[in-house]
């Protein structure tokens, strides 16, 4: 009877296994694909930034001592000097505001464990209560 069914296996059956892995795989890079679509024109593919124009991504002290200001950033956009690994950056980034709370927290994710980064993940609900914070700024 197994080997029976292991020969028949049909193609069929195959083809939904893989589209199943495929939506599975597609989820669980979520950050990564969000990340190359919005954000790696201006940052890069490695994180590394432009010259003096955009600010890496790749080892930013930034992004450990401004964790709680990364979720605003990119659901309402940053202009204004800013210091990242000591140099000065004044370009301004675009916002993001059709991004929801769990698509930022796949992005952030993405950045804080890739790119040679291993910084502390974060949670829905933290990402939600930094949200709240900025909620009422006015659009950028
Ligand atoms: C049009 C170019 C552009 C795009 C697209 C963009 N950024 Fe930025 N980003 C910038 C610039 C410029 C700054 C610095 C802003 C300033 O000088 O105040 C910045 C700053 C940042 C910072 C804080 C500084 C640092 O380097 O840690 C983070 C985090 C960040 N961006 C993440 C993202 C993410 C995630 C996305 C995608 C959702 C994204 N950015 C899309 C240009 C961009």
């Amino acid at each position: 009877m197994r080997i029976k069914s292991k020969l028949i296996a049909p193609a069929a059956g195959m083809a939904a296994l893989l589209t199943l892995t495929q939506c599975f795989t597609d989820r669980q890079n979520e950050g990564e694909r969000l990340y190359t679509q919005y954000c790696a024109n201006c940052h890069m593919d490695d994180g590394s930034g432009l010259r003096n124009l955009i600010p890496p991504l790749a080892g930013a002290d930034y992004l450990v001592n401004h964790r709680d200001e990364l979720a605003c950033i990119i659901q309402h956009g940053q202009t204004g000097n800013i210091v990242v690994n000591g140099k000065n950056y004044n370009q301004g980034m675009p916002a993001f505001e059709h991004l929801n709370k769990g698509q930022i927290t796949n992005i952030l994710n993405y950045v804080q464990t890739n790119f040679g980064n291993s910084n502390e993940r974060f949670t829905i609900p933290e990402v939600e209560k930094y949200l709240d914070k900025c909620r009422h700024l006015p659009e950028q």
